[in-house]
């Protein structure tokens, strides 16, 4: 198997040689980190290109601001061969809140298991037995969505204090209404049972605040339940902060950082595979971070974040740590399993459409004298 390659060594390595990684040690949890604009996206975006062109892994990518939606769409003046290798994959955008003329992404509640069908309802099974109990009654055979109105009357309805307050807890979060919620349609697990080259799942215009922790936990879920198949797949979770947070503070986030830290530290035997990207790495669950054996590192200002790579990611030399405030946008140290040598490297022009690129300042004068001025 030929290396995979990401742009061009600048430090560390044999300075204007290629910079690759090793596709056989994507058999690893990887860290992606930098400070915000230092290109974590785009670079990573690249590696994820030569990934679908290079190797047969699948990806599942867990895309919170629409910036992987066009993958699989070349850019104009890209490489003929790579561009046409890259549209020919099967690669599946799904996207939560109805982006024009893509497909919905929905998972199935019903599918969920019972502790993380309880926290989308923000319900403890110790604080909240009799209710967290009720739930699981009433709400574990629905494949079809429940007429909301039907339900919660028969819930207020009850003599069962428990179920009175499920109702109430219905009502007023107003779950059942979320649009993410699949019931009898098709959903993202199906998608990914079918193991196309990628699943992009669009979390950026969800209604809700909570579905797409509700998602990503469906589709770990899953996943992991199937795990004894072992079916490889790299799980890439951009603003991965999101989804493993160091301090989870809601009930459907602790189920989510726990399917996490299991996946990290267990996955690896069943081949998933995690791509971690975040900004600072305290901001992951520590138990989480320290699992990754690959380390992609951008542009970092600040000495405390440094240190604290530098003391999870015992392979990566300090001197090249210490380069890092100074790396110019999609310069990535390169270090760990998947680095024959650690090294800075260039990353090369993507092949495919950015999807949410940086918003533009508006510049126009607000003079509307000025404005007639300008040119048409
Ligand atoms: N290597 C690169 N070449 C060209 N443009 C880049 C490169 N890296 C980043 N950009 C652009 O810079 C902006 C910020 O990059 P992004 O990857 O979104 O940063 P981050 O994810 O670290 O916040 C985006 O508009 C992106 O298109
Ligand atoms: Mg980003």
């Amino acid at each position: 198997m030929s290396a995979l390659t990401l742009g061009t060594v600048m430090q560390g390595g044999d300075v204007g040689s290629v910079g690759a990684i090793d596709p056989r040690k994507l058999n690893r949890h990887t860290f992606w980190c930098g400070q915000s604009g230092s290109g974590k996206t785009y670079s990573l975006g690249v590696l994820l290109e030569q990934i679908l062109l290079h190797t047969s892994l699948p990806l599942l990518i867990l895309d919170p601001n629409a910036d992987y939606v066009h993958l699989g769409t070349p850019r104009e003046g890209a490489d003929a061969a790579e561009a046409s290798a890259l549209a020919g994959l099967d690669i599946r955008v799904r996207s939560a809140g109805g982006r024009s003329g893509s497909d919905p992404l929905r998972v199935r509640y019903a599918e969920m298991v019972a502790l993380a069908r309880a926290a989308v309802l923000r319900l403890e099974p110790l604080r909240d037995a009799a209710e967290y109990h009720a739930a699981l009654e009433v709400l574990a055979e629905s494949t079809q969505a429940p007429n909301r109105a039907t339900l919660v009357t028969a819930l207020l309805e009850s003599d069962d204090p428990a179920r009175q307050l499920l109702g109430l807890r219905l009502d007023n979060l107003g779950i059942l209404d979320w649009d993410v919620w699949a019931w009898q349609n098709r959903s993202a697990e199906d998608e990914l049972d079918d193991r196309p080259d990628a699943v992009v799942l669009d979390l950026s215009a969800c209604a809700q605040v909570e579905e797409p922790a509700a998602v990503s936990l469906a589709v770990l879920d899953h996943l992991w339940r199937q795990r004894e198949q072992r079916r490889p797949i790299t799980i890439v979770i951009d603003e991965a902060h999101n989804v493993c947070p160091a301090s989870p503070d809601t009930p459907l986030q602790r189920a989510l950082v726990d399917r996490v830290i299991q996946i990290a530290a267990e996955g690896r035997k069943y081949g998933l595979w995690l791509v971690l990207s975040t900004q600072r790495p305290n901001k992951i669950h520590p138990q989480v971070l320290t699992q990754c054996d690959n380390l992609g590192l951008l542009r970092m200002n600040s000495p405390a974040d440094l240190a604290e790579v530098a003391s999870v990611f015992g392979f990566a030399p300090r001197d090249l740590l210490d380069a890092s405030p100074s790396f110019a946008q999609g310069q990535v140290l390169l270090a760990g399993g998947f680095a024959a040598e650690p090294a800075v490297v260039q990353m090369r022009d993507r092949i495919c459409l950015e999807g949410g690129a940086d918003v533009a300042v508006p510049l126009s004068p607000r003079n509307p004298s000025a404005r007639l001025r300008e040119p048409t």
